[in-house]
Order: C-alpha cells, then structure tokens, then sequence
C-alpha cells in the first residue's frame, strides 16, 4: 500500500476528486493547507507601487491511501485534472505504508483500503 499526498490548487479539488470517482477512488482526505514552492511565493504590486510579497500561498493537500498496482492510474489522473501548465501546479509525494486495518470488520491489507 502507499499513500498519495497531493499538493494541488485549491480550484482543482472538485475535477481532481471527481475525476478519481470516475475511477473507482472514493476513500480520501483534504486539508486547507499553505505552502511555497521553488519560486518562493509570488510578488504583488501595492497601491502606493510598493512590492507585496506573498511567502506562503493556499494549497489544498489530499492524502489517500492505494494498493500498489493502481499508484500510476491515480498519479495519471492527478496529473490531467490538477494541471494548468502554470507555475504553481503542485506536487505529489509517495510514500509507504505498512498496514490498512477497517475498523467495520478488522479486514487488513489491501483488503481494507
Ligand atoms: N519540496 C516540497 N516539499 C513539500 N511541499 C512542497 C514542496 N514543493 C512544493 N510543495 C508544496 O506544493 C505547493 C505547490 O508547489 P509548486 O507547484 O509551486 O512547486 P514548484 O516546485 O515550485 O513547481 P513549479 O515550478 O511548477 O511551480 C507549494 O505551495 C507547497 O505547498
Ligand atoms: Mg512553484
């Protein structure tokens, strides 16, 4: 099993979870989060012609937990709903993890994700 975490635009949330409906990905968690990247936030011009740094930006992390085989199909998906081609699109981090359990019915493993 690994858990897709996905740091994408916050726009992006209906198509991206609606898209992995689409494919059969239902289990899902969000979280408001702020985050930079490698441009380090963007730059506003003020009123008075004054720069206005914005460091850290509204992102929206989604975490889900997946069986091995299908890690590819959901980055595939992420990528084609989440992505404008501009600067600031997001991320997505894979990692490990070591066990499902199902609180309903104790299933563990795949089985229970
Ligand atoms: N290395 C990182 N570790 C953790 N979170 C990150 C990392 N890089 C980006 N993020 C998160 O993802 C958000 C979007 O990052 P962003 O898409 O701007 O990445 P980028 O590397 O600057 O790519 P791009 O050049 O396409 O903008 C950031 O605001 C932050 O929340
Ligand atoms: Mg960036």
């Amino acid at each position: 099993m690994k858990k897709v975490e996905a740091i994408i635009r916050p726009e992006k949330l209906t198509i991206v979870k609606d898209s992995l409906g689409d494919a059969g990905f239902y289990g899902l968690n969000t979280t408001q989060v702020t985050g930079r990247g490698g441009q380090r936030g963007i730059v506003h011009t003020g009123r008075a012609g004054q720069s206005i740094v914005v460091d850290m930006l509204p992102k929206l992390k989604l975490e889900m937990v997946i069986n091995d085989s299908d890690v590819e199909a959901v980055i595939d998906i992420i990528i084609q709903s989440a992505r404008t081609g501009e600067i600031g699109d997001g991320k997505i981090f894979i990692h490990p993890v070591e066990d499902t359990i199902r609180v309903r019915t104790g299933e563990r493993g795949n089985a229970a994700v």
